[in-house]
């Protein structure tokens, strides 16, 4: 019998839980200080919100976005408005919400001032996407944090989506829907979740090369470039404390590459060191200390480009879905290049800075040059390549 959604047993802190919370806060504080400066007034959409404290008092995401929003708007002049709307379909967990908001505000009244709760809705989210989306014409941040893969239609978050100025930041129930992905019964509600028919047969008949979590994530990811049309996506991996298979991925989900970059940013130095995910205890351990791959980029930027000549902001944009690297990875590596005489760079800074508009021409590269760099692999090398890498996802 599974549990209900209010049941204690479900509301227990994860060391997981802790990094999703801290990637939300981070990303949180720097988006608002972002938009906040070009718009009186941005909103948060926490549509799975929760209880609100966690069983040994710990802050649940309401509480964190609103300290959060409170301490950005103490600090930034700039910052005029900001409205929170929160959205909780369990009653008994909605009651407890609305009375720890209250407390909060009780609290600490002035230090709410420019912020308005805007509601508290005790509802579905997908019965009540529509209308929020349509009520709002501000930029804005929607947290979709369920705890499985019902109830978030493809079809709200493409609406979501189509506003200018919104972004998603999703956990995405992989380990469920893994899990589920056979059986009749769910069929719907993964055709839902993804927004077309036949998941499982996709998996089988497109994706046969990519392991079925790879796969996955990929259709989901294409779904939401290609069905909701959004520019940049880019997923954080969670396993659950304890476990080697992942539990969840956070996808956030943006047209704005500054947004992107910042969130890859923000990943990055979250969980397990410099992996793009919480690997867990088991799996993190292995993990730390395996990860020195800016080789790979040069590689990979040479080849790519090869012959092209582009902006370094166009390099890192055309690559920023499919790449696990953020902006400092990108510059060392293309002075490593340069260094290496493989490209040269425009417009830099007197003492080496780039800017986005710098321009970077890659020495055009033929095959047999290539040839005549390529030493034969070791077995030990061919090993390493064929297993799964971070270029998966
Ligand atoms: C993972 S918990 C949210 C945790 C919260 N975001 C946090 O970080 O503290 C998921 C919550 O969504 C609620 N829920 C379940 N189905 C829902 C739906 N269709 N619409 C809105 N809320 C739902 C559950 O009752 C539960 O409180």
């Amino acid at each position: 019998m599974p549990l209900a959604d209010d049941d204690p047993k479900k509301w227990i802190y994860k060391e997981h839980t802790e990094v999703k919370h801290e990637i939300l806060r981070k990303y949180l504080e720097a988006w608002i200080k972002i938009l906040g400066r070009y718009h009186n007034t941005v909103c948060f959409f926490d549509c799975f919100a929760g209880r609100g404290l966690y069983t040994n008092g710990e802050l649940g995401s309401p509480l964190i976005i609103m300290r959060a929003v409170k301490d950005v708007i103490r600090k930034f002049d700039f910052l005029k408005h900001v409205e929170l709307t929160f959205i909780e379909k369990n009653k008994n967990n909605h009651e407890n919400l609305v009375k720890v908001i209250q407390d909060e505000l009780n609290q600490d009244s002035s230090g709410y001032s420019g912020i308005t709760i805007k509601n508290i809705i005790n509802d579905e989210f997908a019965d009540i996407a529509d209308t929020i989306v349509q009520d709002c014409s501000h930029p804005s941040f929607y947290f979709i944090d369920p705890f499985g893969f019902s109830g978030i239609p493809f079809d709200s978050i493409k609406k979501i989506l189509a506003l200018p100025r919104t972004e998603v930041f999703i956990n995405f129930m992989i380990e469920y829907v893994y899990r589920f992905l056979p059986s009749e019964g769910h069929a719907r509600s993964i055709e839902e979740l993804y927004g077309i028919p036949n998941v499982k047969a996709l998996t089988e008949e497109e994706y046969e090369y990519l392991d079925l979590e790879a796969a996955l994530l990929k259709i989901y990811r294409d779904q939401l470039h290609q069905g909701a049309n959004v520019k940049f996506t880019f997923p954080f991996k969670v396993n659950s404390d304890g476990k080697l298979r992942t539990t969840y991925y956070l996808i956030h989900a943006t047209n704005n590459f500054k947004g992107c970059e910042v969130m890859k940013n923000v990943m990055y130095n979250a969980g397990t060191k410099k992996q793009f995910g919480y690997l867990g205890p088991a799996e993190g351990q292995m993990a730390i200390g395996n990860f020195d791959n800016l080789e790979s980029l040069q590689e990979y930027l040479a080849d790519i480009f090869n012959g092209q000549s582009l902006t370094y902001e166009a390099v890192r944009m055309q690559t920023a879905n499919d790449l696990p690297y953020v902006t400092g990875d990108y510059k060392t590596a293309l002075l490593q290049l340069e260094s290496k005489s493989k490209i040269s760079i425009e417009g830099k800074g007197k003492r080496g800075g780039m800017s986005d508009s710098c321009m970077v021409h890659f020495t055009p590269v033929t095959i047999e040059d290539a040839a005549e760099e390529v030493k034969p692999l070791e077995v030990e090398d061919m090993e390493e390549h064929s297993q799964s890498s971070l270029f998966d996802f």
